[in-house]
């Protein structure tokens, strides 16, 4: 799908970038040759993350960081210049969620959320953002959720984060966009992860009604979300900025064919590439 080294110069840091789809982003521009630091507040989930990057030939470092700290942040981008030269991506895939109902959060709940998901991309948009304006180049992509714009029950703090950071990315993606630095979102449906599958779908009846409400009927490979972010950080994508992609089979547009309708069309099943 992609040109081999086709960010071959590139210096990509993924924030979060240590588990599921943060790695598998780290793992597809990686492949592509760009040089990956991969950055989260767990040492735990780095170090096996960075050994299988190497292990598939990609030159990947760690740097534990909590984005809620511009201090730590500021020291991404310091020992990311110190290993690589400088940097050229910013994936800000980095988030903190927990499903509770608005009555019953606390003020803590509300604020470390925020903290995270909102207040984190801030700050590395900031401190990223200046050196690739200093530069004259650079892209940011955001990882956000449909439930920005149609609410989350549940989830108000996320959705509520998620919603600022759509706003950011199209602020700054104005701001910045004569000056050689884009600014996008990602926007995935559900993926199919071993967190996801305990989280949202604990039982084969909760996955059931899930998938009845994508109208393509299954769920999306992480490396289908991680093309996407590949699609937004391509030196020869240059006429995009300001975009939020939604990745999710259709499901914000509403549910699919109802099952004896798709299978009779013969439409159930909907292609899934196996190499993602
Ligand atoms: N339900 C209700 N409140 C919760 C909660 C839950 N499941 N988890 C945390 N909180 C509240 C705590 O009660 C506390 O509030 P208080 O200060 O008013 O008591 C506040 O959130 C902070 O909790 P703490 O445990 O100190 O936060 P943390 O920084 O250790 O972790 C998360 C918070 C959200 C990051 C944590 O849930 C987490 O690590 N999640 C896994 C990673 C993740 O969510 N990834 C994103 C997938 S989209």
């Amino acid at each position: 799908m992609w040109k081999d080294g086709a960010f071959q110069d590139q210096v990509a840091v993924i924030t979060g970038g240590g588990t599921g789809l943060g790695f598998s982003a780290a793992e597809a521009l990686g492949r592509l040759g760009a040089r990956i630091v991969i950055a989260s507040r767990s040492a735990a989930h780095l170090e096996p993350a960075v050994a299988a990057l190497a292990a598939s030939g990609v030159t990947a470092r760690a740097v534990v960081t909590d984005v809620r700290k511009p201090g730590e942040v500021a020291r991404l981008l310091e020992r990311t210049v110190a290993e690589f030269g400088r940097a050229d991506i910013l994936v800000n895939n980095a988030a903190g969620n927990f499903l509770c109902p608005t009555e019953d959060l606390s003020p803590g709940g509300w604020k470390v959320v925020i903290d995270i998901a909102l207040n984190g991309v801030f700050h590395t948009t900031h401190t990223f953002g200046r050196h690739f304006l200093a530069q004259g180049r650079g892209r940011i992509v955001n990882v956000v959720a449909t439930y920005a714009w149609t609410g989350g029950p549940g989830t108000a703090h996320s959705a509520a984060a998620k919603a600022g950071v759509i706003a950011l990315t199209r602020s700054v993606a104005v701001e910045w966009a004569s000056r050689g630095v884009f600014v996008n979102a990602v926007c995935p449906g559900v993926f199919d992860t071993p967190g996801a599958r305990e989280r949202l779908w604990p039982t084969e009846a909760q996955r059931a009604a899930l998938l009845d409400d994508i109208p393509l009927h299954r769920f999306a490979a992480p490396g289908e979300i991680a093309n996407a972010i590949v699609y937004l950080s391509h030196p020869e994508v240059t006429y995009v900025t300001g975009e939020v992609l939604v990745i999710d089979g259709g499901m914000h547009l509403g549910k699919g064919l109802p099952g004896h309708l798709s299978s009779s069309t013969g439409i159930s099943e909907s292609p899934r590439r196996d190499d993602l």
